[in-house]
């Protein structure tokens, strides 16, 4: 069974469009049986749609994991829009979200979230005070701002509550998986896993205080918890990467944000695998 899963589209530049429709050309013509798009396709809900819908041709099964992008709506209700309104949308374009339950196809089963930070890649010489003020030398992480996340009460999540949500529905899909799946694919948006975060990581202040907002160590602990998960694909973190840590083969394909003159490049931009 051959998965291919693609991430971060960003279509707000005129670049990352054209790379996105090549991007759909070469994945037609690659035909997975299974697609995983990872998130990050624009910021808010209003072209989520459009973007998953330019993939319906594409792949027997389609599977979409929202990024906290799409989550800049300024709504308020970013609960709401994860778990109402993204699911709606994408079941219009032809895309499945797991949620509750795994996506089964055949004899794999793919869990998946979009997970959230928790402290848990913070560097260990950044103050814990410091994070949370997500500022850096007048660098913000524009989730502060754009991005709130409330309880069934109305108070405003914290970062860690989000993660444990998140990360309990993961266990719940991975509890839910049949026994007669052999393979288990994972399929995140934050990086689950210190293997996906590259040297840049550590390049200078900067990059070692944003770390902490990568993603959650303890998505990847629970991943690698089920002995038939085999493949993890992520994205967030705009680095090209493929490695192998704790029995799980992971992967990063993000197209990022493209500069002027770069384009569509499908040994980046695209993981493929394939699974039995
Ligand atoms: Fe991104
Ligand atoms: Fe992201």
């Amino acid at each position: 069974m051959k998965i291919a899963s693609v991430s971060d589209l960003h279509v707000e530049s005129s670049v990352n469009r054209r790379a996105v429709a090549a991007m759909s050309s070469h994945l037609e013509a690659l035909a997975p049986d299974v697609l995983l798009v990872l998130g990050d396709l624009c910021n808010g809900i209003h072209d989520v749609g459009n973007v998953l819908a330019g993939f319906d041709k594409i792949g027997k099964r389609r599977i979409y994991v929202p990024g906290n992008h799409e989550l800049w709506s300024g709504d308020g209700d970013a609960r709401a829009t994860y778990y109402r309104t993204l699911p709606e949308i994408a079941a219009q374009a032809g895309f499945e979200m797991p949620i509750d339950a795994p996506v089964v196809v055949d004899h794999v089963a793919c869990v998946g979230t979009m997970g959230w930070y928790d402290g848990t890649f913070a560097d260990p010489s950044v103050d814990a005070a410091r994070l949370a003020e997500k500022e850096f030398e007048g660098r913000s992480l524009l989730d502060r701002h754009r991005v709130r996340w409330r309880s069934g009460s109305g108070s405003t999540l914290g970062d860690c509550e989000i993660a444990d949500m998140l990360l309990a529905d993961l266990r719940d899909q991975l509890a839910a998986v049949p026994e007669a799946c052999g393979t288990i694919i994972g399929a995140v948006h934050v990086v689950p896993h210190p293997t996906l975060l590259g040297p840049r990581w550590e390049r200078d202040a900067a990059m070692r205080y944003f770390r902490a907002f990568q993603g959650s160590s303890r998505l990847g602990d629970a991943l690698a918890s089920d002995p038939r998960v085999r493949h993890v694909f992520a994205g967030h973190n705009h680095e090209r990467i493929d490695a192998y840590a704790g029995g799980i083969s992971w992967h990063l394909a993000p197209l990022g944000n493209l500069k002027p003159g770069d384009a569509f490049d499908p040994s980046r931009h695209v993981a493929v695998v394939d699974v039995d």
